[in-house]
């Protein structure tokens, strides 16, 4: 997606050899024109599925999941990391690992808003070992859901996530693909631009 890879190349700063920072559209302050634009981009990428649902995770990926669940309009929902006061029963759980903040979190999802005839479109912000997709994809198939796919914003394609994923069959769309961030460059999936 060019206005993304753009957007990339204009405003991500590269941290470290696995870090990206895009605070100033993506994780902090959002650009809701360019969040619209890649609504309907997975909209496009999974029109072939019966999507009933958009599933995502607290926080930054609830910008591209409602402008998504907005596109195809069906309810968006995102699990929970930390425990709510008013969400406490009927939940599905899945602990997830992130291995860049060596943390586990348990994330949670009322059962109240996903049922066994579900068509569940997975949607995050990044993509870098899988953790967050994989516990997601479990809640959904804990209630007898069907994943229709994972759409991600930006994969980073020299961590492992994007792989494992599809080696565990699912459908997995990422709207940029950077291949390396070595000497403070992003090196996108084909090309490379400083
Ligand atoms: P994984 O789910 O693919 O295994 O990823 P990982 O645990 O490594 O990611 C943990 C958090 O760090 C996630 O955000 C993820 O989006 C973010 N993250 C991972 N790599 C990068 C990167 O290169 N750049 C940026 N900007 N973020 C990255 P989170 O903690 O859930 O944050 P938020 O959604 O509350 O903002």
């Amino acid at each position: 997606m060019q206005l993304l890879k753009n957007k990339v190349m204009q405003e991500g700063i590269v941290l470290s050899d696995n870090v990206l920072k895009v605070d100033s559209f993506l994780n902090h302050q959002m650009d809701p024109v360019l969040m619209k634009e890649v609504g309907r981009e997975f909209s496009r990428r999974f029109s072939h599925e019966p999507i009933t649902k958009i599933l995502t995770i607290e926080s930054s990926g609830i910008a591209p999941a409602i402008m998504t669940a907005l596109e195809l309009e069906v309810p968006m929902i995102f699990a929970r990391k930390h425990k709510s006061l008013t969400l406490r029963d009927h939940i599905l759980v899945e602990k997830v690992y992130s291995f860049t903040k060596q943390e586990t979190n348990e994330i949670t999802v009322s059962k109240k808003f996903l049922s066994s005839d579900d068509h569940v479109l997975i949607i995050d912000d990044f993509l870098a070992n899988g953790e967050a997709a994989f516990g997601l994809a479990r809640i959904v198939e804990q209630i007898g859901a069907k994943v229709a796919g994972i759409g991600i914003v930006i994969e980073k394609s020299f961590q492992p996530g994007g792989r494992l994923l599809q080696e565990a069959g699912y459908q997995v769309e990422s709207l940029v693909r950077i291949a390396a961030l070595d000497n403070g460059c992003v090196t996108f999936a084909e090309e490379v631009i400083s």
